[in-house]
């Protein structure tokens, strides 16, 4: 029988992160009057993480601590896609990374883990964030739960709607889930005064997340982010390094990885270990896939732009659709983000990675050949890797090559089984982005410095 999974024991599972910040060049996040220093981030984030998210150390240890809930899950399997590939009749050869098995089914607790633990040792007491498809909510609910903080959760309306176990979720680890906007902060409040149907956009959640910690007087809440940040795609390498390891096993070395990328961290998590290759002369393809209707990477501007609506967060240099922009209601709502990861728009920008987009119906069809071939039910953010995973995979075809693709399965689709439902009944369309709604929200990065285009090799 062929080796279908490849597998880590706990003993191999790598000890320290790698961080990309050793080997690119960026521009720095800038607060009104510059440059902002890592002091200005303490009413947010704890002073341990904010010294990550500046540090260019190239490896980073992992706490015992954290390795200690991570085995929970990890390390987690690869796995040849073998009757993929039967189906597509490929050359290729397919493995994907299964992020699905942990406990909240995906990527994310990867990084919550350690950032409940970060905060705990500099004795912070509770948590707030925001959740678009409820992956990260459930993350950070279930992390926090292992680190006895409290937890509360601004997750986009429209999810919020459309995902109701997700809550359910928060709610059994102890957190507590309120939709975005709320009631409960001003940011919340002034969005629903202009709009009371919005669906919420993660741009607002996170406002309302940011004001609920820095406004709590005790002193005693920070706001945990989910995606985009340094310290965020730092804590996600573990995939890649692992995936690393584990292709060395079988004596393979992908010659194109593939993500999706809503902020960035499940791909910059897969990528960064091979980006690392790539910007020391090994030729590797790495493709970020993004939907169509919110097509950040592949339409928006590199510029600098604020990371949530109310403009609480500093100007960050990345690709961004301004940070008004409210993206129709898909079903992938971990993709719904206005802006991207600037470690990751700073590799596109450069052209170390190339970014592909990919409409809705396309990624169902590609999660429903997956399911019926490899047995498994992608979360509808990790079908838009997919669907290019299985454009890329004719193409060897067509070119007789015999390609390694490598992806990130960044979480499994059980709790998103309604958009699958609407889908096979004929319910589900291509959303297209609303290009008017596009150029208006862009328009207000003309305000803002332009970032300088650097290169890293
Ligand atoms: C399963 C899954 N994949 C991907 C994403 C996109 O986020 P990121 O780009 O940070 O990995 C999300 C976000 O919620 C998610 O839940």
């Amino acid at each position: 029988m062929k080796t279908r999974k490849i597998l880590l024991s706990e003993d191999e599972m790598p000890r320290q992160w790698y961080n990309i910040l050793a080997d690119i060049k960026m521009n720095p996040p800038l607060g009104p009057d510059g440059p902002i220093t890592p002091d200005m981030l303490a009413p947010v984030f704890p002073m341990n993480l904010i010294e990550q998210e500046v540090s260019t150390e190239r490896w980073i240890d992992i706490p015992e601590e954290v390795l200690r809930v991570l085995s929970i899950w990890r390390p987690s399997p690869l796995i040849r896609a073998f009757e993929l590939e039967k189906a597509l009749d490929t050359p290729a050869r397919i493995y994907y990374k299964y992020e699905g098995v942990s406990p909240p089914g995906s990527h994310k607790p990867n990084t919550a883990v350690a950032q409940a633990y970060y905060n705990k040792e500099f004795g912070i007491k509770r948590l707030t964030t925001e959740t678009g498809a409820g992956q990260w909510g459930s993350a950070l609910a279930f992390a926090c739960s292992q680190f006895g903080l409290e937890c509360k959760v601004w997750m986009v309306r429209i999810s919020f709607d459309q995902k109701p176990y997700r809550k359910a979720m928060m709610s059994t680890w102890g957190a507590q889930c309120v939709a975005s906007p709320s009631t409960e902060t001003q940011a919340g409040r002034g969005v629903l005064e202009m709009d009371p149907d919005t669906p919420g956009s993660l741009g607002i959640a996170i406002s309302e997340a940011v004001e609920a910690a820095v406004t709590d007087e005790s002193g005693e809440t920070r706001y945990s982010l989910g995606s985009v940040l340094n310290h965020v795609m730092l804590h996600q390498t573990i995939i890649g390094l692992e995936a690393k390891k584990q292709l060395e096993k079988v004596n393979e070395y992908p010659d194109i990885v593939i993500g999706c990328a809503g902020g960035g961290s499940n791909f910059a998590g897969l990528a960064f270990p091979f980006a690392h290759d790539k910007i020391n002369g090994k030729d590797v393809e790495i493709y970020p896939v993004e939907p169509e209707a919110c097509p950040t990477l592949t339409r928006a501007p590199f510029a600098y732009d604020h990371g949530d609506f109310a403009k609480m967060t500093p100007l960050l240099p990345m690709h961004s659709l301004g940070h008004t922009f409210v993206p129709p209601p898909l079903h992938a709502g971990g993709l719904r983000y206005h802006g991207m990861a600037p470690t990751v728009s700073q590799l596109v920008s450069e052209g170390i990675m190339e970014a592909k987009a990919v409409g809705q119906l396309a990624t169902y069809k590609a999660g429903i050949l997956l399911a019926r071939t490899e047995g498994v039910i992608p979360a509808p953010e990790t079908n838009h890797a997919l669907a290019c995973v299985i454009d890329e995979a004719k193409k060897a075809k067509e070119e007789g090559k015999e390609k390694v693709i490598l992806f990130n399965y960044s979480g499994h689709g059980l709790i998103d089984l309604a958009a699958y439902e609407k889908y096979l009944s004929g319910q589900l369309e291509d959303i297209t982005v609303d290009e008017d709604a596009m150029v208006e929200s862009q328009k207000v990065l003309e305000e803002y410095p332009k970032p300088e285009l650097l290169k890293s090799r």
